[in-house]
């Protein structure tokens, strides 16, 4: 009845060796997982590296889902002092920001790495005035040139701060760092076919961005800025009286762009009612120049009649020619400057006590409509090339049939006047459009 000696030591080795398997195993076990650590560690790292080195055309293509433009910024993915506040960012802000004349003005202009935005920026820092640009340089088109226009602005001092006018955060660090003066506000989603295939764009940047800008404006007290803001001829929709005066109703939009700018009207009404902002509406006529927007006629024509390839052309329903009241750049550049000069500041929301904060609405054109055909002979003339014309009815997916500007009241008011006519503005933007273009692929053959 003994228990046999030699079973209980051979169940203890048989337990120890199971003991020593375990811990072997645990051994193996924690080393491997401490393994596992370091390269999930490793792993994320990377991510971020990549994210960060990659973040612009991540940025991009997230940026045109619904609502996603404040999401989409990295500064709401990273922490917030990963990518701006700081000593060293606001040091450069504040530079940018600086004037260099007695009594300059201190801007913020919103779409800054845009067409219009970039020549707004270097005339206002060129005369002397502080500059500090935001865009979120989205894909809507090429966003190399929208880069280029970027470091051309850095080359004469502005910084273009990479980031969204819906970042509530970031406006309201950028006016807590510096006292601007006057927002010029051109960031918007623009062109007006695109509104077919991405409507919600429309909503985040021209009326959910404008809100955001006007809402930092409107509570940031001493200074409060004045806004300068672009709405868009387009805002006329079905009038017909001509030219187009800012009297005429605009209550009849062709298309959700054209709806978008006309909500933005109406908004700064209420912002000017309630907050006491002082905000000035400008109207463009079809903008053109160097360093132009590629998603518009003429420049998308001039690539096209380069490459060989065919342009569509518009002919309204009852044969008469479709028309736009081209308006050189620098000319608009002039009108800008004239807002903002003469905007008055704002009063604050005790407007009711120190006055009413001003409130006004310019028409910015050439007061001379082209026949678009006519624009396309001017091309050719200067591309010593002919185009290969594809003529078909305008389709009712946004465009009006023809645009003619009054603006005598920019006259009176801004001290505006157009004087560059549409071939002379043609020549600079064809000159501009060679060389850039000529530059671009040797530097991409280069590398
Ligand atoms: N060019 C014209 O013919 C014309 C005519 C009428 C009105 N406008 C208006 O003038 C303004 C400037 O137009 P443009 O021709 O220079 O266009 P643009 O597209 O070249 O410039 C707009 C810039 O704003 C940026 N942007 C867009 N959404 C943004 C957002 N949510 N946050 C930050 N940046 C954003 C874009 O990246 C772009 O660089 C726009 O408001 C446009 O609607 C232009
Ligand atoms: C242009 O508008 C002004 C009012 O702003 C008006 O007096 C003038 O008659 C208009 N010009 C034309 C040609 O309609």
């Amino acid at each position: 009845m003994a228990s046999p000696p030699d079973t209980s030591k051979t169940a203890k080795l048989e337990r120890c060796n199971n003991y020593l398997r375990r811990v072997n195993s645990a051994k193996i076990i924690s080393a491997s997982s401490r393994l596992l650590f370091r390269a999930s560690i490793l792993a994320t790292v990377a991510l971020i590296l990549l994210f960060t080195l990659h973040y612009p055309p991540l940025l991009l293509l997230s940026h045109y889902s619904a609502n996603a433009a404040a999401r989409s910024s990295h500064r709401s993915l990273l922490s917030s002092d990963v990518t701006y506040g700081g000593a060293a960012w606001e040091r450069e802000v504040r530079s940018s920001a600086t004037p260099r004349r007695p009594s300059g003005l201190t801007v913020l202009v919103t779409g800054a790495a845009g067409f219009v935005g970039t020549h707004c920026s270097l005339a206002l820092k060129k005369r002397g005035d502080g500059v500090v640009g935001l865009d979120n340089f989205n894909s809507y088109y090429d966003p190399s040139l929208k880069r280029a226009r970027q470091s051309l602005l850095s080359r004469h001092g502005v910084l273009v701060v990479d980031g969204d006018i819906n970042d509530t955060p970031l406006l309201t660090k950028l006016l807590d760092v510096v006292p601007f003066s006057h927002v010029l506000h051109l960031a918007a989603q623009a062109g007006v076919r695109y509104a077919m295939r991405n409507p919600q764009s429309y909503v985040t940047s021209n009326v959910a961005g404008l809100v955001a800008l006007l809402e930092v404006a409107a509570k940031h007290a001493d200074p409060q800025p004045a806004i300068v803001w672009a709405s868009s001829s387009s805002v006329y929709g079905l009038n017909t009286a001509t030219p187009f005066s800012e009297l005429h109703r605009t209550d009849r939009p062709a298309s959700l762009y054209a709806a978008t700018k006309k909500a933005g009207e109406a908004i700064a009404h209420t912002y000017n009612h309630i907050y006491g902002l002082s905000i000035t509406g400008l109207r463009f006529f079809t903008v053109y120049g160097p360093w132009g927007r590629p998603d518009m006629a003429y420049f998308s024509f001039t690539n096209n009649i380069l490459r060989g390839k065919p342009i569509t052309l518009f002919r309204v329903q009852d044969g008469t020619a479709v028309q736009r009241d081209f308006t050189y750049i620098d000319d608009v550049v002039k009108g800008c400057l004239g807002a903002l000069d003469t905007a008055e500041r704002s009063t604050g929301s005790g407007g009711k006590k120190r006055g009413p904060a001003q409130l006004r609405v310019y028409n910015l054109g050439n007061t001379s409509p082209v026949p678009v055909a006519k624009m396309v002979g001017i091309l050719e003339e200067l591309l010593g090339k002919k185009a290969k014309k594809h003529v078909v009815t305008l389709p009712q997916n946004g465009d009006v049939p023809y645009t003619h500007a009054n603006v005598s009241m920019a006259e009176r008011d801004l001290g505006y006047r157009a004087t560059t006519d549409l071939a002379t503005g043609l020549k600079k933007f064809v000159r501009w459009y060679v060389e850039y273009y000529d530059r671009k692929s040797k530097k991409e053959a280069s590398a």
